[in-house]
């Protein structure tokens, strides 16, 4: 068997959690966040990896706010997970009200050039392939508590860029009245449309720390856990990939108590339980399913106890503790004039 696609490790994780995805701190940080994302009736948003449809539906309440019908815009939620948009699909039939504003769509985000193909479904049931999306016609686009998950964070938001609305500058004439020599034009001067927005959340280096230490864990063992945050340093780690792809970064919003424990410590002691907990995990699940049939749970469960303690153990400061923060950080981009 083949190692598992990003978007295979993530259905194998999301189908096995969907029942229970919203047991958790996510359903109060969908409000926060998208109080940040801040949508107008009118706008075409897109929420990918909209999952069970947390920010989706607060988002498609917020196009709703003044009981607008018609124009008042519209949210489509893309998600690969079957079972977490049933989720979504659900909710969308207990708000009539707001179901003809929101639209599921069954695709992996990665690739959402080859939307329209037969791999791609629309919640609504409909055997007919979604049309691909027209490039520059969202207001906004977000993407919260996913982007973690991609291989190659750099390829997804280039690629992504093309579907946002571009800024807009208008060239105006502007006439004036001069006593002497009658009319003057003043040209050059430049009406700004800023365009699209984009709002993606990236957890700080230290937040969920038993899956960094996962993911070398697995990397060591020459497997590959479901979630990407190598790449992650510091808060200036996802402005960089934002700005070599053509991104302005208008915020970052550092929101704080995301699980509502705040910022904390672990001690050296404490790796054993943090190991066990997350070996029975779906993400460990994922992984050790993308290892292959020759791979057995428990070799890997016991191989990856030790390595687990080391690895944690290189995060310790000279007080033999973990640090842990409890932040998330919210960039809003816009696309680079
Ligand atoms: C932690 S959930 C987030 C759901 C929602 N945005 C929220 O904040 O509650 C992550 C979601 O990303 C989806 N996902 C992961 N990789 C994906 C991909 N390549 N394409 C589409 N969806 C993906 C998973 O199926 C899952 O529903």
């Amino acid at each position: 068997m083949a190692p598992l696609s990003q978007a295979e490790a993530s259905q194998y994780m999301y189908a096995a959690r969907a029942g229970k995805y919203e047991d958790s701190w996510h359903p109060h940080y969908a409000e926060r966040f998208v109080r940040i994302v801040n949508p107008h009736p009118g706008q075409r948003i897109l929420d990918l990896c909209c999952g069970t449809g947390l920010e989706l539906f607060v988002l498609a309440e917020a196009l709703n706010k003044d009981g607008q019908h018609g124009d008042g815009g519209a949210v489509i939620g893309v998600d690969v997970t079957v079972e977490m948009l049933a989720v979504a699909a659900e909710r969308q039939k207990a708000r009539p009200e707001l179901a003809d504003r929101v639209q599921l769509l069954h695709h992996d985000v990665t690739h959402l050039e080859t939307l329209g193909t037969k791999m791609s479904t629309s919640s609504a049931g409909s055997t007919a392939a979604p049309a691909p999306f027209e490039k520059h016609s969202f207001d906004t686009i977000v993407c919260s508590n996913a982007f973690v998950l991609f291989d190659d964070p750099d390829a997804v938001v280039a690629g992504w860029r093309q579907f946002l609305k571009p800024p807009v500058y208008t060239a105006a004439t502007h006439s004036s009245t001069d006593s002497h020599e009658g009319h003057e034009s003043h040209r050059g001067l430049h009406h700004h449309e800023p365009g699209g927005k984009l709002v993606i959340d990236i957890p700080h280096e230290a937040a969920q720390r038993s899956g960094i230490t996962m993911e070398r864990v697995a990397r060591r063992l020459g497997l590959v856990f479901p979630s990407n945050r190598s790449w992650v340093t510091s808060v200036n780690s996802f402005r960089d990939v934002l700005e070599r792809n053509g991104y302005r970064v208008e915020r970052v919003v550092e929101l704080d108590h995301i699980s509502g424990k705040g910022a904390s410590h672990y001690t050296a002691y404490q790796a054993d339980e943090l190991y066990d907990t997350l070996t029975k995990s779906s993400a460990f699940e994922a992984m050790v399913a993308g290892a292959g049939p020759g791979v057995e749970r428990e070799t890997v469960v016991r191989h990856g106890k030790p390595i687990f303690r080391e690895e944690f153990m290189r995060d310790a400061g000279d007080d033999g503790c973990v640090f842990v923060s409890d932040t998330m950080y919210v960039y809003v981009a816009r696309i680079e004039a």
